[in-house]
């Protein structure tokens, strides 16, 4: 016996892209109602527009926007599952890594993660009842070559989570780590040094896709009240 997720209503951040989108799209396949978040408006309309009507409402900013947060805040009270997902990756040898790219990556994964997080779990403390999905990486657990920075957010946005979890699960709020290896979406267009573009060009495995992503997204938010999907860790078969 699996819960229903028809008619709860599942905020995305990133929700205008890869995995975020396929996610947002999957679950309002399941009659979900989805709130989408993104920077890029057109691509936000282009999901509304690729579903039934009513379905999708979204509201277009940067995360790193406090003005922005405060109009999400505003649809807080009425969340019931956070999908946790923007994020952003530079890879380059950590040597030739920029201090504004550090920066950046930290901010965007970690701190505007963070402060959204806040923002939508205040509401839902006060509704003791939701459900959050963070979406951490194989790169939380893991530190890989030409990867450094982007593994070091990812290992501090789980231990967000993990601390959340044991903060929050006394007022029935459940939260779940998914942690992908490679996807395949355009995340890494912007990594251009040739260490990176050798290393993907050089690769034995298939990345995974983001619809397989996003089913583990529902796997996790159909499960029983009493059953709490902590850690979903996801491999492309043979990427070791
Ligand atoms: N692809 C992988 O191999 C992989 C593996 C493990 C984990 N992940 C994680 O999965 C998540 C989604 O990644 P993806 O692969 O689907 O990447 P993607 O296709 O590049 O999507 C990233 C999403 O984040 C949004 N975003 C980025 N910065 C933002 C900001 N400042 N404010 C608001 N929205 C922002 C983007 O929206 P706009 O551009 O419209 O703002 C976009 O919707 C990330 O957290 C990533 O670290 C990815």
């Amino acid at each position: 016996m699996t819960q229903s997720l028809n008619g709860k209503i599942i905020l995305i951040s990133g929700a205008s892209a890869g995995i975020g989108r396929a996610t947002a799209i999957t679950l309002a396949q399941q009659g979900a109602r989805i709130i989408a978040l993104g920077r890029r408006e057109d691509a936000l309309e282009a999901l509304r527009d690729a579903l039934p009507a009513g379905m999708v409402r979204i509201l277009a900013g940067d995360l790193n926007d406090d003005a922005y947060l405060q109009r999400v805040q505003a649809l807080a009270p009425e969340v019931d599952v956070f999908v946790n997902n923007a994020g952003v990756l530079r890879y380059a040898p950590i040597l030739d890594l920029s201090p504004e790219d550090c920066a950046w990556m930290f901010q965007t994964n970690v701190l505007a993660a963070l402060k959204i997080t806040q923002t939508i779990a205040r509401a839902m403390v006060a509704n003791k009842r939701g459900h959050i999905v963070f979406m951490s990486s194989i790169a939380a657990r893991e530190v890989y070559r030409l990867a450094s920075v982007y593994c070091a957010t990812k290992h501090a946005l789980s231990a967000l989570a993990r601390a959340l979890r044991l903060e929050l699960q006394g007022f029935g709020i459940k939260v779940t780590e998914v942690a992908p290896g490679m996807v395949d979406t355009d995340i890494r267009v912007g990594s251009d040094h040739p260490d990176v573009l050798a290393s993907v060009a050089n690769r034995k495995f298939k990345p995974l896709t983001a619809q397989e992503v996003a089913d583990a997204v529902v796997y996790a938010l159909q499960a029983n009240p009493n059953c709490c999907p902590d850690l979903i860790e996801l491999r492309p078969q043979g990427a070791f």
